[in-house]
């Protein structure tokens, strides 16, 4: 896939909103709305506050006094679960369906807003009996089940601070963010479908525990019905907790300071251990209810389907925060997208009157291959809106989306944005004029641009660093337990300026849209999934054959990007394609399945400065076939 190529080609196709898209939208006239925003961005986002409710009103929108340690709504009070549930509980929403979910096999199962909030407050009160106390980190390692949302909510509730783990990771993944956490009781799962198989979540939680023998207690939800190891002392059925008199129906929901932490959600960065970014009550809720609610046009009528997972931040924002607070009807699905066939996901359009969808490029495109027969089998008549996140998407499966996904009335909310953003940044509304592979324009509220090495604005159509120019509501407060870090990473680059680095390439068209490249620093999309390339190399080189290694992602048609890595062996190992396949493998058991290299060679040296840096930037360029450039800039 070649990016240049495809802004080149898509730039001037504008797709118009349909006039009935317009009359119906939640906001009008969003043009001035945002200029008024722009213009003064706390009395905005002060105004969208006041939509949800506090236990305390704060005193303060917004102090900047020791940047880039912002805080919002400062002395406010408040609990997300109660603006998420706990409200809802009380009102005539109480029988509204809050989830419908199915799982894999075809199983399904259905919550409305009283038997979720009962079910959090339940499992919230089992939390409690084990002594998880405001501000304790709960590490969360599931599949996309009910019980994770439940146990997240029911973590909020009472003040804890959840940590979830994408269950896609495997054992030194899990074990490095429950070190890093400190988490004493981790909550997981006998195991997880995925394309008809069982994958064995719990042993490797186990192995994980062995790992970081921090965890003491394990709460173990039953789905897939294997036979399980449970250590007696330490490890509990989720259902025989939910069972006992100390579950009961009713449970008090914390009270949390705006600032309080909500979650720690570990990404990839440039260095092997993980970052835990950190996300609080205040700001949080009004930004993810906000963003969805404009942007999805979410109504009370909609049935809202976000396909990510719960493990990612998407998950996290719009799955369960956000559509909860907003009242909204959201739909899960607990497998594969094409699981048993390729027509799953239309089928489930169908069935559930799935009204708007957000998904990512790469299952766009890896559901396109199977061709147009299988979604034209079903009737897509129910969606009113698509979206898309994750990566760039290329404007091929827009179109594709577009039109015979969307059939040519939906419009594609191409929302950019990050772990550490909290919501959406970039993105249109339904009312935007639309090109395929750009995200638009900023949200209302929020300064973005792009800049050249000195912090300069750039002019249309050259690329630049995508930078955040101020503060939001819902951006991450700081690396759990590394605040250097977090200046390090993200405000340093532009320190006299004070922009946030996102990491990201980008350029502005001459319409003022933004057309996002890339990433421009270690980090690599893998099927829209974040990875570091220090956690695939450290995975290799913790298999006793690598001395040293090096991946760098390249473009893939599906995936978008793949890894290939760059192996040194240790003497006395042989460059054998046994030993290729025993490292995929390796990589696959340490960090999980999206880890693992597409292609593995065996080399005797790897291109490093001076001072000892791998240089992927040519290993990439020597891949690709391309001139490796001017290297001496890098060996100072
Ligand atoms: C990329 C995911 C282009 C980008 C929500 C960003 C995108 C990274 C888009 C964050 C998009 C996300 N168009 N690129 N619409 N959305 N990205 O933290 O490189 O998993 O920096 O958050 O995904 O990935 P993360």
């Amino acid at each position: 896939m070649d990016r240049e190529a495809d802004i080149i080609a898509s730039e001037h196709e504008v797709y118009q909103p349909s006039p009935d898209v317009i009359r119906d939208a939640l906001i009008q006239d969003y043009d001035q709305i945002m200029a008024r925003a722009l213009e003064d961005p706390e009395a905005f986002w002060a105004e969208r506050a006041q939509a949800l409710d506090w236990f305390q009103p704060w005193e303060k929108v917004l102090d900047d006094s020791n940047p880039p340690f912002y805080k919002w709504f400062v002395g406010g009070k408040t609990n997300i679960v109660h603006n998420a549930l706990d409200r809802h509980a009380k009102t005539w929403r109480r029988n509204k369906l809050a989830l419908i979910w199915e799982g894999e096999p075809g199983d399904t199962r259905t919550f409305s807003y009283y038997r979720l909030w009962q079910e959090v407050c339940k499992f919230a009160n089992v939390l409690r009996s084990m002594g998880v106390k405001k501000g304790e980190r709960v590490t969360i390692y599931m599949g996309r089940v009910p019980e994770l949302p439940i146990a997240m909510l029911a973590c909020a509730k009472v003040g804890a601070v959840h940590s979830v783990v994408y269950g896609g990771f495997s054992e030194q993944a899990l074990a490095d963010r429950i070190e890093d956490a400190q988490s004493r009781v981790l909550v997981t799962s006998d195991g997880a479908w995925l394309r008809g198989k069982v994958v064995n979540l719990k042993s490797m939680a186990d192995e994980a525990i062995h790992r970081s023998p921090v965890v003491e207690h394990v709460i173990v939800v039953k789905r897939t019905g294997q036979e399980v190891y449970m250590e007696p002392g330490r490890d509990y059925w989720y259902h025989d907790l939910m069972s006992l008199p100390i579950a009961s129906n009713t449970c008090q929901t914390e009270v949390m300071d705006a600032e309080d932490p909500l979650f720690i959600l570990y990404t990839s960065g440039t260095t092997g251990k993980p970052k835990g970014l950190v996300h609080t009550h205040g700001g949080y809720q009004v930004f993810t209810s906000t963003t969805l609610q404009w942007v999805f046009d979410v109504k009370e009528e909609d049935r809202y389907w976000c396909a990510a997972d719960p493990g990612w931040i998407t998950g996290h924002s719009y799955i369960v925060y956000a559509p909860l607070i907003l009242g909204a009807t959201s739909f899960m699905y607990e497998g594969a997208p094409a699981h048993p066939y390729p027509n799953r996901w239309w089928k489930m359009i169908e069935n559930y009157n799935i009204t708007v969808l957000y998904t990512s490029p790469t299952a766009l495109r890896g559901l396109m291959r199977f061709g147009d027969a299988w979604p034209r089998r079903h009737d897509l008549s129910s969606l009113r809106l698509l979206g898309s996140v994750g990566e760039p998407i290329n404007p091929e499966a827009w179109r594709w989306y577009y039109n015979i996904i969307g059939q040519g009335r939906c419009p594609i909310m191409d929302t950019w944005w990050q772990t550490e953003t909290g919501g959406f940044m970039i993105t249109p509304v339904p009312s935007v004029p639309l090109k395929p592979g750009s995200a638009t324009r900023a949200f209302a509220g929020i300064d973005v641009d792009v800049v050249n090495e000195d912090g300069e604005p750039v002019a249309a159509n050259e690329d630049g660093y995508l930078v955040i120019k101020r503060p939001w509501p819902g951006m991450a407060r700081t690396i759990y337990g590394d605040p250097d870090r977090f200046v390090q990473q993200y405000w340093s680059r532009f320190a006299t300026h004070g922009f946030y680095l996102t990491g990201d390439s980008a350029r502005k068209d001459d319409d003022g849209y933004f057309w996002i490249i890339g990433r421009i620093d270690d980090v690599i999309k893998v099927s829209g999934y974040r990875l570091g390339t220090a956690e695939v190399e450290s995975a290799l080189v913790s298999h006793p054959a690598v001395a040293e290694a090096a991946v760098i992602g390249m473009p893939d048609e599906v995936r978008g990007n793949v890894i290939w890595a760059y192996c040194i062996l240790r003497t006395g190992y042989e460059a054998t394609e046994k030993l290729n396949d025993e490292l995929k493998e390796h990589v696959r058991h340490e960090t999980g399945p999206i880890a693992v290299p597409s292609r593995i060679e065996f080399v005797d040296s790897l291109p490093k400065t001076r001072s000892g840096k791998i240089m992927r930037r040519v290993l990439k360029a020597h891949a690709l076939g391309k001139d490796v450039g001017d290297i001496s800039t890098l060996e100072a």
